[in-house]
């Protein structure tokens, strides 16, 4: 099974297009929903977009407004991340404050503080806020309170243009940080230091065409992973870097799942039945917090005791009520969940109530005994390309009996 290209790597990637009006070549790209919504966002902005073959050809001759519309956010999150190129590029990014998935307050106070920083005047109303930059971004020193994925991105791209040198300390150290900043340099910037809790930025000014593969999703293939461990079935994955996966793999291992790399190539089988580990999520290189559900639901049916804490985001144990409903037997107390190992689930109807809950739902109703009837698919849509397929021909018996997908790349 081969993975695809990183959701959260193509989404700032795509934004960064933004920042010149040269055209940039990305290959991979994978048709889920999300990746759709920056499409449209990127087009509604002025970015004129193309098929060719396994490449989207973009290019933005000029940015036709500074508003990325309050829909586009409200549907997903990531749109903020056209805030940064579009500052850079025209001095100015408005944006409606941001929804997406319901799992915690999510503020955007680093982006929008990284943003004064580099000289931009902030302001909020109706909903709405707005970064205008007095003639072009000045270079600073940024310190983020959290290593915040997308605030590191969004200031990077906007500092990439500015004048003189930028600093953001305590950056995410995510590979898709550094996937960014690959890209973002081969269109001419000058960033380094990515992947480590300095990044440092030259401002250059202007930035050309680039052509670029990002890297695989490491949460598509650690949820292959925990589908063939849970179920205790067997997987092959291509098109993985097994070093994005260390936390995942070694908390497999702790689980009693074989777990072996060569390469872009994991291989994984699960044991008879998984042991008891505890998690905590943290930002990268610990445990992902969007592996948190999916590797709840491999640890419902484990021989033991686990304790699962969530400290990257609050409220994201909206999973646990569900697989409760299929049998499992869990308490939460304040961040941790305490997952009391059940010999069987049971199938039942549940509702998947963001993406990653969803992916765990799969899980849960792969090992449930009977039918598990899954709502709410349009979240699973969001981030993971054809998983009913390919579960299927992993040998998985899922069928999409409705919420048929609306996923249409519109030319
Ligand atoms: C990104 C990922 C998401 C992943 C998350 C954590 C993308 C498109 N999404 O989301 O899949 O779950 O990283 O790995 O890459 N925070 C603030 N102020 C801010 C920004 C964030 O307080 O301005 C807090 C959040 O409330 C949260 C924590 O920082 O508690 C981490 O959030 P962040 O790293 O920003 O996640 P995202 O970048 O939104």
């Amino acid at each position: 099974m081969r993975v695809s290209a990183a959701k959260n790597a193509v989404l700032p990637i795509l934004a960064a297009t933004l920042l010149t009006g040269d055209e940039c070549r990305i290959r991979d790209i994978p048709e889920i929903q999300d990746v759709l919504t920056m499409h449209r966002l990127i087009e509604l902005l002025g970015a004129e977009i193309r098929r060719e073959e396994e490449e989207w050809v973009l290019r933005t001759p000029a940015v036709l407004t500074s508003e990325a519309s309050y829909d586009l956010v409200r549907m997903m999150r990531a749109s903020i991340l056209v805030m940064g190129p579009l500052l850079a590029r025209t001095g100015q990014a408005v944006a409606g404050l941001p929804g997406g998935c319901a799992i915690g307050v999510r503020p955007i106070d680093l982006h929008l503080k990284g943003f004064a920083a580099l000289g931009a005047e902030i302001s909020l109303s109706h909903g709405r806020v707005q970064a205008v930059a007095n003639g072009r971004l000045r270079g600073a020193h940024i310190y983020l309170d959290y290593p915040s994925v997308t605030a590191t991105e969004n200031i990077l791209m906007a500092a990439v243009l500015a004048e003189g040198t930028t600093t953001i300390e305590n950056a995410a150290e995510e590979p898709e940080v550094v996937d960014l900043a690959n890209f973002l340099n081969s269109m001419g910037a000058r960033v380094s230091g990515a992947g480590t809790r300095l990044v440092r930025v030259e401002g250059v000014k202007e930035l050309h065409g680039s052509s670029y593969t990002p890297i695989p999703d490491r949460i598509e293939a650690g949820t292959f992973l925990v589908a063939a461990a849970a179920t205790g079935g067997w997987v092959a994955l291509e098109n993985v870097v097994p070093d994005h996966l260390a936390a995942v793999i070694a908390k497999l291992r702790e689980a009693g799942v074989a777990v072996e790399t060569e390469g872009d190539r994991v291989v994984a089988e699960g044991p008879a039945r998984p042991s008891a580990t505890n998690v905590k999520t943290l930002p990268y290189p610990g445990f992902p917090t969007d592996m948190q559900a999916p590797f709840m639901a491999l640890l419902t049916i484990a021989q033991g005791t686990s304790v699962i804490t969530e400290t990257v985001f609050e409220n994201r144990f909206r999973h646990v009520e569900e697989l409760k409903r299929m049998g499992a037997r869990i308490d939460i107390e304040g961040p941790s969940a305490i997952v009391h190992g059940v010999e069987r689930l049971t199938g039942a109807p549940v509702t998947a109530s963001d993406l990653r809950a969803g992916a765990a739902l799969v899980v849960a109703g792969l090992v449930a005994e009977g039918e598990t009837e899954i709502a709410g698919v349009h979240h699973i849509d969001r981030g993971y390309k054809d998983l009913v397929e390919r579960l299927r021909s992993l040998g998985a018996n899922i069928e999409r009996v409705s919420g048929v997908p609306s996923l249409q790349f519109e030319e």
